[in-house]
């Protein structure tokens, strides 16, 4: 066995090569790795370090309790430590005792000051902290190990494994996170592969600690995931709340793990589930589209380890988003009527673009938002009722723009950024949203941000009117605006013009004029170029402001705007780079420019990026803009 150990106390990201090596049995606990950074110690000899001692001490001697996880606290505030273990989910009561008291020796050794730390093993993981870590989901620090043996020398097959590992890992973290409540979140499964006739089954597990909502252990889980290597014959991905791994031979006890139950089917709400379709009243209201409304986290930089967490959960409807799904969750349109008191004025939240708005309450007393696109044909969106108003409300408004000051604004950029990479790789299906703007946006009453009304792209253009097309355009990135294409990148260069626009107060597609910019992308890359970034802030927010995160959104925005698409990073680097400070960003390259004029209804775009000044002139007409279907991933 050898460790190659990267040398990092605070990388998010740790990467550890490891060589193939069936499970020992001869040790209690197989030490992968651990993470304590000693950028916060504490004096020896000092109450907090006893505290961590007795902590330690406590979870050892519980090492048989909770079904292989325990959670304690020891001492009190403001020294006091909170910790836990995790056992694999396999493991006796006996193997997790042993595993946890070599751990609770061992950690203490290799992170003797340390205020916080995590240490994994085969057989369990241990952690404490100076923060209240219980039910809170965290995905960092993130550590890989795989197998530096790759599956077949063909990259073809590396890649249709790398799928069938991908598919497999997903049902896994499925079934696991889906457990009832109080049991263990865990499951492992044997499957089987047939990439290569030697290695026939393909074993795989997933792990949350139970003290995680099923969709915080999911989202983990679908986070980890997403960090697995490709190709590679074995590879886990490790974080504190969470774990999953593969292998291609069986690395748990296949005796103790019964198969897991199935999990749950969807919520039927509206009742009549099985009824004949009361046509013409019945309308299939695509709420997967359209409510998918998610509850977005705040991005926590990692660095500010003693700020408490907080993770609102993403809504389970989020599993299904295919508008032609045959699953949708159907309303029946005398539900909505009455929910909204027929349509009443009384209850019309307002105007939305492609219709209005009305708030509404289905019986089960939960508060909905009823879009009304059309009426001839009835088609209807519903979503979640959200108390506050949409980001637009707040940036763009001379008054109302105190009410966001930096610390907000930042954590609204890193949640809508989680929220896209959520659509993009985390969802069952990717999804491309391909509307984003500040109006999509909504704020919670927590000022917590809530991306709404993906899926719109197909449906509001049909129906879109030229003006507001106009208005459109300000987000649109120029490949979706010419030539309809889009991809996860087309949601990158919205991502970068809400940030941008975040920073700054003002509208792209409405820029006043300044300093011979036409428009807010063209200004902020002016100012970069000039070395003078900070410009471009909110004055409303010159006051007080943290100036690298400043820096590192408008270099992040410029990076995602810029022309072409392969140059923008992807939203799971986007994340990255919110969350860890260590992490360089690279230079951001020209961005482009879409170039409108509004007298004539013209617009035309400029690639800046080669010399040739040469500018196409598109007419605008709704035709010319061919969306192709969402594809399943
Ligand atoms: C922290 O760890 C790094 C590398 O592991 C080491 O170079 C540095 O000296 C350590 N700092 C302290 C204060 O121990
Ligand atoms: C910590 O306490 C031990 C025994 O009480 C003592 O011998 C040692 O000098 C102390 N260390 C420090 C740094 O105070
Ligand atoms: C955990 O272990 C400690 C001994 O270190 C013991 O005092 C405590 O009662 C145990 N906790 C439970 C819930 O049994
Ligand atoms: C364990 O964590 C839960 C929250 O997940 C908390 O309610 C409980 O008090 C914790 N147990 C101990 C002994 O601190
Ligand atoms: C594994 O495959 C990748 C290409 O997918 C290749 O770059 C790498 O060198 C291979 N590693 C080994 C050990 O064969
Ligand atoms: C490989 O397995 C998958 C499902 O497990 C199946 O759909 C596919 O047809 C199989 N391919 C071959 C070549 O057997
Ligand atoms: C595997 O689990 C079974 C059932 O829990 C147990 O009887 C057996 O001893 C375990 N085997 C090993 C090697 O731990």
């Amino acid at each position: 066995m050898r460790i190659l150990r990267a040398s990092v106390n605070q990388l998010l990201l740790v990467i550890v090569i490891y060589l193939l090596s069936p499970a020992t049995e001869a040790q209690q606990a197989t030490y992968r790795f651990h993470v304590c950074p000693n950028t916060t110690t504490f004096p020896v000899n000092s109450t907090y370090g006893a505290n961590r001692d007795s902590l330690l001490a406590s979870l050892s001697s519980n090492g048989t309790r909770g079904d292989g996880f325990y959670n304690t606290t020891a001492g009190r505030n403001p020294d006091m430590v909170y910790g836990l273990f995790l056992c694999r989910g396999d493991l006796s009561a006996e193997a997790c005792q042993s595993c946890v008291t070599f751990a609770a020796t061992d950690i203490s050794r290799r992170c003797a000051i340390e205020i916080t730390a995590v240490a994994w093993y085969d057989e369990c993981l241990i952690r404490y902290s100076d923060v209240n870590i219980f039910s809170a989901e965290a995905e960092e620090p993130t550590v890989r190990l795989f197998n530096t043996q790759n599956i077949t020398q063909n990259v073809a097959d590396q890649d249709r494994f790398n799928q069938q590992v991908q598919e497999t890992m997903s049902e896994t973290a499925t079934l696991a996170s889906n457990t009832p409540p109080g049991s263990r979140k865990f499951a492992a499964r044997a499957t089987a592969a047939n990439i290569s006739s030697s290695f026939p089954t393909l074993y795989s597990l997933g792990q949350c600690t139970p003290d995680l909502s099923s969709s915080d252990c999911d989202r983990c889980l679908r986070f980890a995931i997403g960090n697995l290597p490709r190709g590679s014959q074995g590879a886990r991905v490790l974080s504190p709340s969470c774990n999953v791994r593969y292998e291609i031979y069986p690395f748990y006890n296949q005796t103790a793990v019964t198969p897991p139950p199935p999990p749950p089917p969807p919520p039927a709400p509206g009742g009549n589930g099985n009824s004949r379709r009361s046509w013409p009243i019945i309308v299939s209201i695509v709420v997967p589209i359209a409510v998918i409304i998610l509850l977005f986290f705040l991005a926590c930089c990692v660095l500010k380890r003693r700020a408490k967490k907080e993770y609102d959960a993403i809504q389970a409807e989020t599993a299904r988003c295919d508008i032609s799904t045959v699953e949708s969750l159907q309303y029946d349109f005398t539900t909505i009527e009455t929910a909204t008191d027929n349509f009443s004025d009384a209850n019309k939240l307002g105007e939305g673009g492609f219709g209005d708005v009305y708030k509404g309450v289905l019986p089960n007393k939960k508060e909905i938002a009823v879009k009304r696109l059309s009426r001839g044909e009835e088609k209807i969106l519903i979503y979640e009722y959200v108390p506050n108003k949409s980001l637009d409300y707040f940036i763009f408004d001379s008054t109302k723009q105190e009410q966001l000051d930096w610390s907000r604004r930042y954590k609204i950029i890193g949640g809508i950024a989680r929220g896209i990479l959520y659509l993009h790789e985390d969802s069952r299906l990717r999804i491309i949203h391909r509307d984003l703007k500040a109006s999509n946006i909504l704020l919670d009453g927590d000022m917590t941000p809530k991306i709404s009304d993906f899926g719109m792209a197909r449906i509001s253009l049909e129906l879109i009117k030229l003006k507001e097309l106009l208005e459109e355009f300000g987000y649109m990135s120029p490949e979706y605006a010419m030539q309809g294409q889009f991809s996860v990148k087309s949601d990158a260069y919205s991502f970068g013009v809400l940030v941008l626009e975040i920073i700054s107060g003002q509208r792209n597609s409405n820029f006043y004029e300044t300093d011979g910019a036409q428009d807010l992308i063209s200004y902020a890359w002016k100012l970069w170029k000039d070395e003078r970034p900070l410009e471009l802030l909110n004055p409303v927010l010159r006051v007080n402001y943290a100036r690298n995160e400043v820096v590192r959104c408008i270099q992040l925005g410029l990076l995602c705007v810029q022309e072409d698409p392969a140059d923008r990073p992807t939203m799971a680097t986007v994340v990255l780079m919110l969350n860890s400070y260590s992490a360089t960003l690279p230079m951001p390259k020209e961005p482009a420019f879409v170039v409108h004029s509004r007298t004539n209804g013209e617009m035309s775009y400029k690639g800046l990026e080669s010399d040739q000044s040469t500018s196409q002139s598109i007419p605008l007409s709704t035709n010319d803009l061919s969306i192709t279907e969402l594809h399943p991933r």
